[in-house]
């Protein structure tokens, strides 16, 4: 039988890319996001390859996510790897200057949204046992700090924290959990935390070379294909054109 592979987040950027990788890899795949002609656009490019289940979800909706998961068809019951994906930043600007709206979007979406998704399937993890893989994305923002990560950052520091407690809990039943962290990627990321600023988006990525979604998906496949007993606990990723700076002081005119 197929290994079944739940994205969140299918309809852009990591997700849509991780959903072609896992395709070719030869897994069924379960697809959520809340845009749904993108889900249906996905699902008929991936049609001669697989088997897809498209569902609209949008993951701070915890009885949508129970009920999409008990509502799952026969072949894509048996889940085997979970990609934590959909989450978002926005309000790019000082915490001072931010919306308490886009916190709250951040801690519901990254936050309450991932853990919604791992809770409802958590069951058909354990089912599956050994070789199950649960990836959390986090990223870089969860771990170093840097102005204007806020809350988007402290939504990043959860996800490690809470992949690094899963494991503690999941011990024994062969289910794996990863924190897989991402710097500067180009995907749709940028445009949405600037509200739909194309130029500035393009800004941010040209003149460099960031990570493409490929690569992370590429990622997310090796994680999820390791043999059993190797559990990657935190996967930090950057393109080798980025780095640390020195520490910001504040200085006397
Ligand atoms: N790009 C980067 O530089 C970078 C670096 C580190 C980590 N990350 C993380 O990587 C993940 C994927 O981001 P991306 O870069 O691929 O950005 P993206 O292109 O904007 O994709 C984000 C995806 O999340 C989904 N999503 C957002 N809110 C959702 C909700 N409430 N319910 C369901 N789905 C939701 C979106 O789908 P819908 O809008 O259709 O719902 C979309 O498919 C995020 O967790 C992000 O924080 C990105």
């Amino acid at each position: 039988m197929k290994r079944v592979a739940f994205i969140t987040g299918a309809t852009s950027g990591f997700g849509r890319a991780a959903a072609l990788r896992f395709a070719e890899a030869g897994w069924s795949l379960v697809l959520c996001g809340r845009r749904e002609e993108r889900l249906k656009q996905l699902e008929e490019e991936l049609a001669a390859t697989t088997a897809v289940h498209c569902v609209v979800l949008d993951v701070r909706d915890a009885d949508a996510v129970n009920q999409a998961v008990s509502a799952l068809p026969g072949a894509f019951k048996r889940v085997h790897a979970l990609i934590n994906n959909a989450g978002l930043a926005l309000a790019a600007k000082p915490a001072q200057q931010a919306v308490l709206q886009d916190w709250h979007t951040m801690i519901d979406t990254n936050v309450t949204g991932l853990v919604n998704v791992t809770h409802a399937l958590l069951p058909t993890l354990i089912e599956t046992g050994q070789g199950a893989t649960i990836v959390n994305i986090g990223s870089i923002a969860g771990h170093w700090p840097y102005p204007g990560s806020h809350v988007y950052g402290a939504s990043k520091a959860f996800v490690k924290q809470f992949s690094y407690k899963l494991r503690c809990d999941l011990l024994g039943t062969g289910v794996r959990v990863t924190d897989l962290a991402p710097g500067i990627a180009e995907t749709e990321f940028t445009l949405v935390r600037t509200g739909g600023d194309q130029a500035a988006s393009d800004a941010l990525y040209s003149t460099t070379t960031p990570l493409s979604a490929t690569d992370i998906a590429e990622q997310m496949l090796y994680i999820a294909t390791l043999p059993a007993h190797i559990n990657i606990n935190r996967l930090e990723v950057m393109p080798t054109r980025q780095a640390w700076s020195a520490f910001a002081i504040d200085r006397d005119p």
